[in-house]
Protein backbone atom coordinates (compact mmCIF):
# COMPACT_ATOMS: atom_id res chain seq x y z
CA UNK A 1 0.00 0.00 0.00
CA UNK A 2 1.19 3.43 -0.89
CA UNK A 3 0.48 6.14 1.16
CA UNK A 4 1.39 9.19 -0.42
CA UNK A 5 2.24 12.43 1.33
CA UNK A 6 0.93 15.71 -1.07
CA UNK A 7 2.16 19.17 0.00
CA UNK A 8 -0.84 21.82 -0.43
CA UNK A 9 -1.71 25.55 0.57
CA UNK A 10 -3.98 26.86 3.20
CA UNK A 11 -7.42 28.06 1.33
CA UNK A 12 -8.82 31.27 3.89
CA UNK A 13 -12.51 30.26 3.15
CA UNK A 14 -12.79 27.13 4.38
CA UNK A 15 -14.68 28.25 7.51
CA UNK A 16 -17.89 25.26 7.94
CA UNK A 17 -21.48 27.39 8.46
CA UNK A 18 -24.63 26.42 10.51
CA UNK A 19 -24.73 23.12 8.05
CA UNK A 20 -20.62 22.32 7.52
CA UNK A 21 -18.71 23.86 4.40
CA UNK A 22 -21.08 24.91 1.66
CA UNK A 23 -19.41 26.52 -1.45
CA UNK A 24 -20.13 26.61 -5.31
CA UNK A 25 -18.97 23.42 -6.99
CA UNK A 26 -16.87 25.28 -9.09
CA UNK A 27 -15.25 26.46 -5.71
CA UNK A 28 -15.09 22.68 -4.16
CA UNK A 29 -13.48 21.76 -7.33
CA UNK A 30 -10.32 23.50 -7.28
CA UNK A 31 -7.31 21.01 -6.97
CA UNK A 32 -6.59 20.13 -2.99
CA UNK A 33 -9.55 21.84 -2.05
CA UNK A 34 -11.47 18.92 -0.88
CA UNK A 35 -8.24 17.12 0.05
CA UNK A 36 -7.25 20.25 2.52
CA UNK A 37 -10.77 20.39 3.94
CA UNK A 38 -11.31 16.55 4.62
CA UNK A 39 -7.39 16.64 6.34
CA UNK A 40 -8.37 19.59 7.96
CA UNK A 41 -11.27 17.37 9.24
CA UNK A 42 -9.15 14.47 10.15
CA UNK A 43 -6.01 15.87 11.73
CA UNK A 44 -8.52 17.51 14.22
CA UNK A 45 -10.22 14.31 15.36
CA UNK A 46 -8.17 11.97 17.66
CA UNK A 47 -8.20 8.23 17.81
CA UNK A 48 -9.74 7.09 14.52
CA UNK A 49 -7.09 4.74 13.36
CA UNK A 50 -9.05 1.40 12.82
CA UNK A 51 -12.27 2.99 13.52
CA UNK A 52 -15.34 3.37 11.08
CA UNK A 53 -16.40 6.47 9.21
CA UNK A 54 -19.35 6.63 7.33
CA UNK A 55 -19.73 8.42 4.27
CA UNK A 56 -22.43 9.33 1.53
CA UNK A 57 -24.41 12.34 0.52
CA UNK A 58 -27.58 13.51 -1.81
CA UNK A 59 -26.37 12.39 -5.19
CA UNK A 60 -25.65 15.94 -6.16
CA UNK A 61 -23.04 17.11 -9.09
CA UNK A 62 -19.67 16.32 -7.66
CA UNK A 63 -21.20 13.99 -5.24
CA UNK A 64 -19.00 11.07 -6.47
CA UNK A 65 -15.70 12.74 -7.42
CA UNK A 66 -15.49 14.06 -3.90
CA UNK A 67 -16.10 10.06 -2.22
CA UNK A 68 -13.74 8.63 -3.90
CA UNK A 69 -11.21 10.95 -2.59
CA UNK A 70 -12.71 11.01 0.69
CA UNK A 71 -12.10 7.62 0.31
CA UNK A 72 -8.34 7.72 -0.65
CA UNK A 73 -7.90 10.12 2.38
CA UNK A 74 -9.76 8.16 4.67
CA UNK A 75 -7.46 4.98 4.37
CA UNK A 76 -4.25 7.02 4.20
CA UNK A 77 -5.32 8.63 7.91
CA UNK A 78 -5.56 5.03 9.11
CA UNK A 79 -9.74 4.74 9.45
CA UNK A 80 -10.37 0.93 9.57
CA UNK A 81 -13.55 0.93 7.47
CA UNK A 82 -15.33 3.67 5.43
CA UNK A 83 -19.32 2.31 5.19
CA UNK A 84 -20.59 4.32 2.13
CA UNK A 85 -24.33 4.21 0.88
CA UNK A 86 -24.78 2.59 -2.31
CA UNK A 87 -24.37 4.88 -5.72
CA UNK A 88 -23.06 7.25 -3.01
CA UNK A 89 -26.21 7.80 -1.55
CA UNK A 90 -27.13 8.42 1.75
CA UNK A 91 -29.78 11.02 3.35
CA UNK A 92 -28.98 12.72 6.30
CA UNK A 93 -30.97 11.43 8.69
CA UNK A 94 -30.01 7.80 7.56
CA UNK A 95 -26.35 8.84 7.59
CA UNK A 96 -26.85 9.75 11.15
CA UNK A 97 -28.70 6.99 11.95
CA UNK A 98 -26.31 4.43 9.97
CA UNK A 99 -23.17 6.20 12.11
CA UNK A 100 -25.46 5.43 15.66
CA UNK A 101 -26.57 2.03 14.47
CA UNK A 102 -22.95 0.26 13.66
CA UNK A 103 -21.37 3.27 16.37
CA UNK A 104 -19.11 4.62 13.97
CA UNK A 105 -16.43 7.16 14.50
CA UNK A 106 -18.00 9.61 12.59
CA UNK A 107 -19.33 10.43 9.64
CA UNK A 108 -19.43 12.65 6.56
CA UNK A 109 -22.36 13.91 4.82
CA UNK A 110 -22.07 15.46 0.96
CA UNK A 111 -24.97 18.29 0.45
CA UNK A 112 -25.66 21.41 0.43
CA UNK A 113 -28.84 20.44 1.30
CA UNK A 114 -31.47 22.51 -0.52
CA UNK A 115 -29.25 24.51 -2.23
CA UNK A 116 -29.14 24.05 -6.36
CA UNK A 117 -27.01 21.05 -8.00
CA UNK A 118 -25.10 20.64 -10.89
CA UNK A 119 -21.99 22.16 -12.07
CA UNK A 120 -22.81 25.65 -11.02
CA UNK A 121 -24.75 25.03 -7.90
CA UNK A 122 -23.43 24.07 -4.42
CA UNK A 123 -21.99 21.52 -3.03
CA UNK A 124 -20.86 20.92 0.78
CA UNK A 125 -19.21 18.61 3.13
CA UNK A 126 -20.13 18.19 6.92
CA UNK A 127 -18.77 16.54 9.53
CA UNK A 128 -21.10 14.83 11.83
CA UNK A 129 -19.93 13.03 15.43
CA UNK A 130 -20.40 9.49 17.04
CA UNK A 131 -23.92 10.48 18.05
CA UNK A 132 -24.90 11.10 14.69
CA UNK A 133 -25.11 14.79 14.69
CA UNK A 134 -23.30 17.56 13.67
CA UNK A 135 -19.99 18.40 14.95
CA UNK A 136 -20.03 20.77 17.58
CA UNK A 137 -18.67 23.98 17.23
CA UNK A 138 -15.31 23.18 19.20
CA UNK A 139 -14.79 20.99 16.42
CA UNK A 140 -15.42 23.07 13.53
CA UNK A 141 -13.70 25.87 14.60
CA UNK A 142 -10.35 23.37 15.08
CA UNK A 143 -11.25 22.27 11.55
CA UNK A 144 -11.29 26.06 10.35
CA UNK A 145 -8.06 26.85 12.62
CA UNK A 146 -6.43 24.07 11.05
CA UNK A 147 -7.79 24.73 7.51
CA UNK A 148 -5.56 27.76 7.73
CA UNK A 149 -2.60 26.42 8.36
CA UNK A 150 -2.27 23.00 6.14
CA UNK A 151 0.44 22.11 4.46
CA UNK A 152 0.16 18.71 3.35
CA UNK A 153 -2.82 15.89 3.31
CA UNK A 154 -2.15 12.17 3.09
CA UNK A 155 -3.45 9.65 0.35
CA UNK A 156 -3.94 6.09 -1.05
CA UNK A 157 -2.80 5.23 -3.96
CA UNK A 158 -5.30 2.69 -5.21
CA UNK A 159 -8.30 2.65 -7.60
CA UNK A 160 -11.70 3.78 -7.03
CA UNK A 161 -14.18 1.93 -5.10
CA UNK A 162 -17.21 0.47 -7.57
CA UNK A 163 -19.75 2.31 -5.40
CA UNK A 164 -23.08 0.50 -7.52
CA UNK A 165 -22.08 -2.89 -5.80
CA UNK A 166 -23.65 -3.90 -2.07
CA UNK A 167 -20.64 -5.50 -0.36
CA UNK A 168 -16.81 -5.54 0.74
CA UNK A 169 -14.41 -3.93 -1.10
CA UNK A 170 -10.32 -2.53 0.02
CA UNK A 171 -9.24 0.74 -0.32
CA UNK A 172 -5.76 0.13 0.14
CA UNK A 173 -5.89 -1.49 3.68
CA UNK A 174 -8.84 -0.24 4.49
CA UNK A 175 -12.22 -2.10 4.10
CA UNK A 176 -14.93 -0.45 2.04
CA UNK A 177 -18.37 -1.79 3.00
CA UNK A 178 -21.31 -0.57 0.37
CA UNK A 179 -24.60 -0.61 1.93
CA UNK A 180 -28.28 -0.41 1.05
CA UNK A 181 -28.78 3.21 1.72
CA UNK A 182 -32.14 2.91 2.80
CA UNK A 183 -32.74 -0.73 4.64
CA UNK A 184 -31.43 0.27 8.13
CA UNK A 185 -33.45 3.42 7.85
CA UNK A 186 -36.58 2.27 7.14
CA UNK A 187 -36.56 -0.89 9.57
CA UNK A 188 -35.32 2.18 12.12
CA UNK A 189 -39.03 3.88 11.07
CA UNK A 190 -41.02 0.44 11.26
CA UNK A 191 -39.80 0.60 15.31
CA UNK A 192 -41.27 4.26 15.71
CA UNK A 193 -44.67 4.24 14.03
CA UNK A 194 -48.10 2.02 13.82
CA UNK A 195 -46.82 0.72 10.06
CA UNK A 196 -50.24 -1.56 10.66
CA UNK A 197 -52.37 1.13 10.88
CA UNK A 198 -50.84 3.64 8.24
CA UNK A 199 -50.95 0.64 5.60
CA UNK A 200 -54.83 0.09 6.56
CA UNK A 201 -55.34 3.77 6.17
CA UNK A 202 -53.87 3.38 2.55
CA UNK A 203 -55.60 0.41 2.01
CA UNK A 204 -59.05 2.43 2.93
CA UNK A 205 -58.37 4.79 -0.25
CA UNK A 206 -56.33 7.49 1.58
CA UNK A 207 -54.40 9.88 -1.00
CA UNK A 208 -51.03 11.15 -0.90
CA UNK A 209 -48.62 13.10 -2.77
CA UNK A 210 -44.94 13.06 -2.19
CA UNK A 211 -42.47 15.58 -3.83
CA UNK A 212 -39.14 14.03 -3.63
CA UNK A 213 -37.94 16.96 -5.41
CA UNK A 214 -35.74 15.01 -7.75
CA UNK A 215 -33.43 14.87 -4.93
CA UNK A 216 -32.42 12.23 -1.95
CA UNK A 217 -35.41 11.04 -0.52
CA UNK A 218 -37.00 9.37 -3.54
CA UNK A 219 -35.62 5.66 -3.26
CA UNK A 220 -36.66 5.97 0.44
CA UNK A 221 -40.10 7.41 0.01
CA UNK A 222 -40.70 4.58 -2.55
CA UNK A 223 -39.60 1.98 -0.55
CA UNK A 224 -41.21 2.59 2.21
CA UNK A 225 -44.58 4.60 1.78
CA UNK A 226 -45.33 2.72 -1.91
CA UNK A 227 -43.01 -0.10 -1.02
CA UNK A 228 -43.83 -0.71 2.71
CA UNK A 229 -47.12 1.02 3.32
CA UNK A 230 -48.72 -0.15 0.48
CA UNK A 231 -49.40 3.39 -1.20
CA UNK A 232 -50.09 3.13 -4.80
CA UNK A 233 -47.41 3.53 -7.50
CA UNK A 234 -47.02 7.27 -8.55
CA UNK A 235 -47.89 8.40 -4.84
CA UNK A 236 -43.66 9.49 -5.00
CA UNK A 237 -43.40 12.08 -7.80
CA UNK A 238 -39.57 13.53 -8.72
CA UNK A 239 -38.67 10.41 -6.87
CA UNK A 240 -35.18 9.34 -8.67
CA UNK A 241 -32.30 11.51 -7.40
CA UNK A 242 -30.95 13.44 -9.79
CA UNK A 243 -27.29 15.40 -10.07
CA UNK A 244 -28.66 19.12 -10.73
CA UNK A 245 -31.99 17.45 -8.72
CA UNK A 246 -33.99 18.03 -12.72
CA UNK A 247 -32.65 22.10 -12.61
CA UNK A 248 -34.81 22.42 -9.79
CA UNK A 249 -33.89 24.05 -6.44
CA UNK A 250 -34.68 21.07 -3.97
CA UNK A 251 -36.21 23.27 -1.20
CA UNK A 252 -39.52 22.20 0.08
CA UNK A 253 -41.14 25.40 0.77
CA UNK A 254 -44.47 27.36 -1.03
CA UNK A 255 -41.86 28.54 -3.41
CA UNK A 256 -40.34 25.74 -4.76
CA UNK A 257 -42.66 23.41 -4.22
CA UNK A 258 -45.83 25.06 -6.04
CA UNK A 259 -46.55 22.54 -8.10
CA UNK A 260 -47.14 20.36 -5.07
CA UNK A 261 -48.92 23.24 -2.87
CA UNK A 262 -51.39 24.17 -6.37
CA UNK A 263 -51.82 20.39 -6.20
CA UNK A 264 -53.34 20.47 -2.51
CA UNK A 265 -55.13 23.79 -2.92
CA UNK A 266 -56.87 22.23 -5.67
CA UNK A 267 -60.13 20.22 -6.36
CA UNK A 268 -58.45 17.42 -7.46
CA UNK A 269 -56.35 17.13 -4.13
CA UNK A 270 -54.99 14.34 -2.51
CA UNK A 271 -55.86 13.67 1.32
CA UNK A 272 -51.96 14.63 2.18
CA UNK A 273 -49.18 16.24 0.35
CA UNK A 274 -45.75 16.48 1.69
CA UNK A 275 -42.13 16.92 -0.03
CA UNK A 276 -38.34 16.94 1.39
CA UNK A 277 -35.16 18.82 0.65
CA UNK A 278 -32.03 17.91 -1.40
CA UNK A 279 -30.85 15.27 1.42
CA UNK A 280 -33.94 14.67 3.34
CA UNK A 281 -33.88 16.22 6.56
CA UNK A 282 -36.69 19.08 5.65
CA UNK A 283 -40.28 18.48 5.41
CA UNK A 284 -43.39 20.32 3.71
CA UNK A 285 -46.42 19.10 5.28
CA UNK A 286 -49.41 20.47 3.15
CA UNK A 287 -53.05 19.14 3.81
CA UNK A 288 -56.42 19.66 1.51
CA UNK A 289 -56.49 23.16 1.52
CA UNK A 290 -54.35 23.71 4.79
CA UNK A 291 -50.78 24.25 4.32
CA UNK A 292 -49.13 23.37 7.71
CA UNK A 293 -46.48 25.81 9.03
CA UNK A 294 -43.06 24.19 10.08
CA UNK A 295 -43.93 26.24 13.72
CA UNK A 296 -47.48 24.78 14.27
CA UNK A 297 -46.37 21.26 12.65
CA UNK A 298 -43.75 20.68 15.56
CA UNK A 299 -46.19 21.91 17.98
CA UNK A 300 -48.83 19.41 16.26
CA UNK A 301 -46.41 16.39 16.45
CA UNK A 302 -45.49 17.23 20.06
CA UNK A 303 -48.99 17.42 20.54
CA UNK A 304 -49.96 14.07 19.30
CA UNK A 305 -46.39 11.92 19.25
CA UNK A 306 -48.33 9.48 21.72
CA UNK A 307 -50.27 8.02 19.02
CA UNK A 308 -47.05 6.79 17.59
CA UNK A 309 -45.96 3.40 19.44
CA UNK A 310 -42.21 4.95 19.44
CA UNK A 311 -43.59 8.46 21.81
CA UNK A 312 -46.32 6.22 23.15
CA UNK A 313 -44.92 6.99 26.74
CA UNK A 314 -44.80 10.23 26.18
CA UNK A 315 -42.20 12.76 25.50
CA UNK A 316 -39.79 14.60 27.98
CA UNK A 317 -39.30 18.08 26.46
CA UNK A 318 -39.35 19.73 23.43
CA UNK A 319 -36.43 22.49 21.61
CA UNK A 320 -37.34 24.57 18.92
CA UNK A 321 -35.01 27.41 17.44
CA UNK A 322 -35.04 31.20 18.69
CA UNK A 323 -37.29 32.18 15.51
CA UNK A 324 -39.19 29.42 15.66
CA UNK A 325 -42.73 30.48 16.78
CA UNK A 326 -43.53 29.68 20.43
CA UNK A 327 -46.78 27.22 19.00
CA UNK A 328 -45.06 24.63 20.33
CA UNK A 329 -44.22 26.23 24.10
CA UNK A 330 -47.77 26.20 24.56
CA UNK A 331 -47.83 22.62 23.75
CA UNK A 332 -45.34 21.84 26.35
CA UNK A 333 -47.24 24.22 28.79
CA UNK A 334 -49.72 22.15 29.09
CA UNK A 335 -48.09 18.79 29.43
CA UNK A 336 -45.89 19.98 32.32
CA UNK A 337 -42.50 18.86 30.54
CA UNK A 338 -39.17 21.17 29.70
CA UNK A 339 -38.93 24.01 26.69
CA UNK A 340 -35.83 25.28 25.65
CA UNK A 341 -34.80 27.70 22.69
CA UNK A 342 -31.86 27.27 20.93
CA UNK A 343 -30.11 29.05 18.26
CA UNK A 344 -30.04 28.43 14.85
CA UNK A 345 -28.72 24.82 13.76
CA UNK A 346 -29.62 21.18 14.56
CA UNK A 347 -25.85 21.33 16.41
CA UNK A 348 -27.99 22.81 19.36
CA UNK A 349 -30.27 20.28 19.93
CA UNK A 350 -27.87 17.72 20.35
CA UNK A 351 -26.61 17.89 23.85
CA UNK A 352 -30.55 18.02 25.03
CA UNK A 353 -31.28 15.03 23.41
CA UNK A 354 -28.02 13.52 24.43
CA UNK A 355 -29.28 14.46 28.09
CA UNK A 356 -32.90 12.67 27.28
CA UNK A 357 -34.46 16.68 28.67
CA UNK A 358 -36.07 16.62 25.01
CA UNK A 359 -37.78 14.19 22.64
CA UNK A 360 -38.63 16.18 20.00
CA UNK A 361 -37.30 19.09 18.22
CA UNK A 362 -38.50 21.85 15.36
CA UNK A 363 -37.02 24.47 13.40
CA UNK A 364 -38.92 27.27 11.27
CA UNK A 365 -36.89 26.57 8.45
CA UNK A 366 -38.76 23.15 8.01
CA UNK A 367 -36.76 20.95 10.15
CA UNK A 368 -38.51 18.55 12.42
CA UNK A 369 -36.94 15.18 14.33
CA UNK A 370 -36.46 13.38 17.39
CA UNK A 371 -34.12 11.34 20.01
CA UNK A 372 -33.91 8.40 17.06
CA UNK A 373 -31.24 10.32 14.81
CA UNK A 374 -29.34 13.43 15.82
CA UNK A 375 -30.46 15.54 12.88
CA UNK A 376 -33.63 16.41 11.58
CA UNK A 377 -35.70 13.96 9.17
CA UNK A 378 -38.11 14.76 6.67
CA UNK A 379 -39.72 11.46 6.18
CA UNK A 380 -39.88 10.73 10.03
CA UNK A 381 -42.13 13.80 10.41
CA UNK A 382 -44.34 12.59 7.23
CA UNK A 383 -44.48 9.25 8.86
CA UNK A 384 -45.37 10.94 12.21
CA UNK A 385 -47.51 12.86 10.59
CA UNK A 386 -49.31 9.47 8.38
CA UNK A 387 -49.62 7.57 12.04
CA UNK A 388 -51.67 10.83 13.28
CA UNK A 389 -53.95 10.84 10.77
CA UNK A 390 -54.25 7.07 11.03
CA UNK A 391 -54.94 7.57 14.78
CA UNK A 392 -57.48 10.59 14.78
CA UNK A 393 -58.78 9.68 11.80
CA UNK A 394 -59.53 13.12 10.48
CA UNK A 395 -58.41 15.15 7.83
CA UNK A 396 -55.47 17.54 8.19
CA UNK A 397 -57.08 20.76 8.19
CA UNK A 398 -59.00 19.62 11.34
CA UNK A 399 -56.42 18.64 13.03
CA UNK A 400 -54.86 21.55 12.67
CA UNK A 401 -57.99 23.93 13.03
CA UNK A 402 -59.01 21.50 16.40
CA UNK A 403 -55.08 22.23 17.63
CA UNK A 404 -55.46 26.41 17.51
CA UNK A 405 -59.20 26.23 19.48
CA UNK A 406 -57.31 23.88 22.00
CA UNK A 407 -53.67 25.87 22.34
CA UNK A 408 -54.40 29.01 20.28
CA UNK A 409 -52.72 30.62 16.97
CA UNK A 410 -48.85 31.38 16.31
CA UNK A 411 -49.45 33.35 13.38
CA UNK A 412 -46.11 33.12 11.98
CA UNK A 413 -43.80 34.70 8.24
CA UNK A 414 -40.59 34.84 7.35
CA UNK A 415 -39.03 37.13 5.38
CA UNK A 416 -36.08 36.69 3.24
CA UNK A 417 -33.84 38.99 1.42
CA UNK A 418 -31.43 37.15 -0.48
CA UNK A 419 -28.02 37.58 -1.74
CA UNK A 420 -27.90 41.06 -0.29
CA UNK A 421 -24.91 42.88 0.02
CA UNK A 422 -22.57 41.41 2.90
CA UNK A 423 -21.40 45.18 3.70
CA UNK A 424 -24.66 46.40 4.60
CA UNK A 425 -26.32 43.64 5.28
CA UNK A 426 -23.40 43.78 8.54
CA UNK A 427 -24.50 47.35 9.11
CA UNK A 428 -28.13 46.94 9.79
CA UNK A 429 -27.09 44.29 12.23
CA UNK A 430 -24.44 46.34 13.93
CA UNK A 431 -26.99 49.76 13.62
CA UNK A 432 -29.96 47.49 15.08
CA UNK A 433 -28.13 45.92 17.97
CA UNK A 434 -27.17 49.64 19.19
CA UNK A 435 -30.75 50.78 19.14
CA UNK A 436 -32.09 47.68 21.19
CA UNK A 437 -31.12 49.31 24.45
CA UNK A 438 -33.28 52.08 24.04
CA UNK A 439 -36.42 50.52 22.91
CA UNK A 440 -37.19 49.03 26.19
CA UNK A 441 -39.59 50.35 27.52
CA UNK A 442 -40.59 52.37 24.31
CA UNK A 443 -43.88 51.47 22.12
CA UNK A 444 -43.30 51.31 17.84
CA UNK A 445 -46.41 52.43 16.41
CA UNK A 446 -48.15 52.28 19.35
CA UNK A 447 -47.20 48.29 20.80
CA UNK A 448 -45.23 48.82 23.53
CA UNK A 449 -41.82 46.66 23.58
CA UNK A 450 -41.39 43.99 26.77
CA UNK A 451 -37.79 43.34 25.82
CA UNK A 452 -35.30 43.88 23.08
CA UNK A 453 -31.68 41.63 22.94
CA UNK A 454 -29.39 39.98 20.98
CA UNK A 455 -30.25 36.14 21.41
CA UNK A 456 -27.31 34.28 23.55
CA UNK A 457 -27.95 31.00 24.18
CA UNK A 458 -26.92 29.11 27.33
CA UNK A 459 -26.46 25.10 26.59
CA UNK A 460 -27.91 24.20 30.28
CA UNK A 461 -25.85 20.33 29.40
CA UNK A 462 -22.34 21.41 28.88
CA UNK A 463 -22.28 24.77 29.96
CA UNK A 464 -21.16 26.52 26.87
CA UNK A 465 -22.18 30.12 25.77
CA UNK A 466 -23.46 30.76 21.96
CA UNK A 467 -24.05 34.72 21.64
CA UNK A 468 -25.06 36.83 18.74
CA UNK A 469 -27.34 34.43 18.05
CA UNK A 470 -29.93 36.91 16.46
CA UNK A 471 -32.40 40.39 17.42
CA UNK A 472 -35.27 39.96 18.98
CA UNK A 473 -37.58 42.48 19.63
CA UNK A 474 -40.69 41.33 22.00
CA UNK A 475 -44.09 43.08 22.65
CA UNK A 476 -45.83 43.26 25.73
CA UNK A 477 -48.82 41.71 23.48
CA UNK A 478 -46.43 38.60 22.90
CA UNK A 479 -45.99 39.12 19.11
CA UNK A 480 -42.19 39.33 17.80
CA UNK A 481 -39.80 40.05 15.67
CA UNK A 482 -36.71 38.82 15.13
CA UNK A 483 -33.93 39.61 12.67
CA UNK A 484 -30.63 37.58 11.49
CA UNK A 485 -28.40 36.50 9.13
CA UNK A 486 -28.55 33.33 7.59
CA UNK A 487 -25.65 30.94 7.88
CA UNK A 488 -26.04 29.08 4.96
CA UNK A 489 -25.92 31.29 2.06
CA UNK A 490 -23.19 31.28 -0.21
CA UNK A 491 -23.52 34.00 -2.16
CA UNK A 492 -23.66 37.64 -0.34
CA UNK A 493 -25.54 37.34 2.46
CA UNK A 494 -29.31 36.55 3.52
CA UNK A 495 -31.34 38.94 6.12
CA UNK A 496 -33.96 36.60 7.59
CA UNK A 497 -37.19 38.67 8.97
CA UNK A 498 -39.26 36.66 11.65
CA UNK A 499 -42.51 38.19 12.39
CA UNK A 500 -44.85 36.31 14.83
CA UNK A 501 -48.20 37.19 16.55
CA UNK A 502 -50.49 35.11 19.12
CA UNK A 503 -54.36 34.79 19.11
CA UNK A 504 -56.01 33.32 22.05
CA UNK A 505 -57.69 29.99 21.64
CA UNK A 506 -61.34 31.75 21.09
CA UNK A 507 -59.61 34.36 18.39
CA UNK A 508 -59.97 34.77 15.22
CA UNK A 509 -58.09 31.77 13.31
CA UNK A 510 -58.65 32.24 9.74
CA UNK A 511 -56.68 35.52 9.21
CA UNK A 512 -54.75 35.89 6.11
CA UNK A 513 -51.32 35.25 7.73
CA UNK A 514 -49.57 38.58 5.69
CA UNK A 515 -52.57 40.69 6.75
CA UNK A 516 -52.54 39.43 10.01
CA UNK A 517 -48.95 40.01 10.43
CA UNK A 518 -48.74 43.52 8.12
CA UNK A 519 -48.45 45.99 11.46
CA UNK A 520 -45.60 44.00 12.66
CA UNK A 521 -43.93 44.14 8.97
CA UNK A 522 -44.09 47.93 8.95
CA UNK A 523 -42.55 48.15 12.45
CA UNK A 524 -39.41 45.60 11.36
CA UNK A 525 -38.92 48.13 8.48
CA UNK A 526 -38.95 50.76 10.20
CA UNK A 527 -36.83 49.79 13.55
CA UNK A 528 -34.61 47.94 10.98
CA UNK A 529 -34.38 49.81 7.92
CA UNK A 530 -34.54 46.97 5.94
CA UNK A 531 -35.54 48.11 2.18
CA UNK A 532 -33.11 51.38 2.87
CA UNK A 533 -29.90 49.41 3.38
CA UNK A 534 -30.94 46.45 0.91
CA UNK A 535 -32.20 48.49 -1.49
CA UNK A 536 -35.01 46.03 -1.74
CA UNK A 537 -38.26 46.84 -2.14
CA UNK A 538 -39.67 43.07 -1.09
CA UNK A 539 -38.47 40.10 0.37
CA UNK A 540 -37.25 37.68 -1.76
CA UNK A 541 -38.90 34.98 -0.75
CA UNK A 542 -41.84 34.97 2.47
CA UNK A 543 -42.74 31.74 3.26
C1 LIG B 1 -30.01 24.32 7.82
C2 LIG B 1 -29.74 23.93 9.23
C3 LIG B 1 -30.89 24.35 10.11
C4 LIG B 1 -31.18 25.82 9.95
C5 LIG B 1 -31.38 26.16 8.50
C6 LIG B 1 -31.50 27.64 8.26
O1 LIG B 1 -31.07 23.60 7.31
O2 LIG B 1 -29.56 22.55 9.33
O3 LIG B 1 -30.60 24.03 11.43
O4 LIG B 1 -32.33 26.16 10.66
O5 LIG B 1 -30.31 25.70 7.74
O6 LIG B 1 -30.34 28.26 8.68
P1 LIG B 1 -30.06 29.76 8.30
O7 LIG B 1 -28.82 30.11 9.07
O8 LIG B 1 -29.89 29.83 6.81
O9 LIG B 1 -31.28 30.53 8.73
ZN1 LIG C 1 -31.36 19.66 4.20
Amino acid sequence: MTILTIETKPFADQKPGTSGLRKRVTVFSQPNYVENFVQSIFDCLEGIKGKTLVLGGDGRFYNDVAIQKIIKIASANGFGAVLVGQGGILSTPAASHVIRHHKAFGGLILSASHNPGGPDGDFGIKYNVSNGGPAPEKITDAVFARSKEIDRYLIVDAPDVDLSRIGTQHSAGMVVEVIDPVADYAALMETLFDFDKIRAMFAAGFTMRFDAMHAVTGPYAHKILEGILGAPQGTVVNGTPSPDFGGGHPDPNLVYAKDLYDLMMSENAPDFGAASDGDGDRNLIIGRNRFVTPSDSLAILAANAPHAPGYAAGIAGIARSMPTSAAADRVAEKLGIEMHETPTGWKFFGNLLDAGRVTICGEESAGTGSNHVREKDGLWAVLLWLNVLAARQQSVDMIVQDHWATYGRNYYTRHDYEEVEAAPANALMDDLRAKLPSLVGQSLEGRPVAYADDFTYHDPVDGSTSGKQGVRIGFVDGSRIVVRLSGTGTVGATLRLYLERYEPPHGQHDLDTQSALSPLISIADSVAGIKARTGRDAPSVIT
